[in-house]
């Protein structure tokens, strides 16, 4: 049984992170996607649980993926679920140099392999990053994220569901 392991912040979860999971269905028998913690971005803008639940309510229709979120090393996870490969997508060069050390120091841990799929160019340019930002000063971003995390952030920043 072939594993993939999509490991990421998902701060929030979006249509480019949710094309490399349906793309990875394709060729994984099961996929688990994992809300972890960069300690390089603090001030996270939901909670761990927050995103599971996002993520859980935006993948109801891929039977094959599983999602858990935790506080943890990668290479923790990709053990303690059997993982036969990382997956990670890449939207630019720019994405790649930390994505190499990260597979690298992955692999020099554990010995598990990372994999890349480039994400389409219809979703090169979507960042969590700019969808906060965006969403935080009242712009519209559900042509960008699934409808569970577009209605998780109006609540969060104008208490109101679209
Ligand atoms: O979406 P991101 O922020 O690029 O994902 C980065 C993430 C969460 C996958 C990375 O920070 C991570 O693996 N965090 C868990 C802690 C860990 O294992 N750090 C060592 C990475 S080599």
């Amino acid at each position: 049984m072939r594993i993939a392991l999509i490991p990421g912040s998902f701060d929030p979860f979006h249509n480019g992170h949710l094309e490399v999971v349906e793309r990875a269905t394709r060729l994984f028998d099961s996929v688990v996607v994992a809300a972890l913690r960069n300690p390089q971005k603090s001030n996270a803008l939901f909670s761990l649980e927050e995103r599971r639940d996002m993520m859980a309510a935006s993948m109801g229709h891929l039977p094959t993926v599983s999602i858990v979120s935790v506080s943890t090393l990668l290479v923790d996870v990709a053990r303690d679920v059997n993982a036969s490969a990382i997956v990670k997508g890449l939207r630019a060069v720019s994405d790649f140099e930390s994505e190499l050390q990260m597979a690298q120091m992955n692999r020099q841990l554990s010995g598990v392999e990372t994999l890349f799929i480039p994400t389409s160019s219809s979703h090169s340019f979507i960042a969590s990053r700019l969808l906060r930002e965006v969403a935080r000063y009242g712009g519209d971003v559900s042509a960008f994220v699934p409808e569970p995390v577009n209605i998780a952030l109006h609540e969060k920043f104008d208490g109101t569901t679209p």
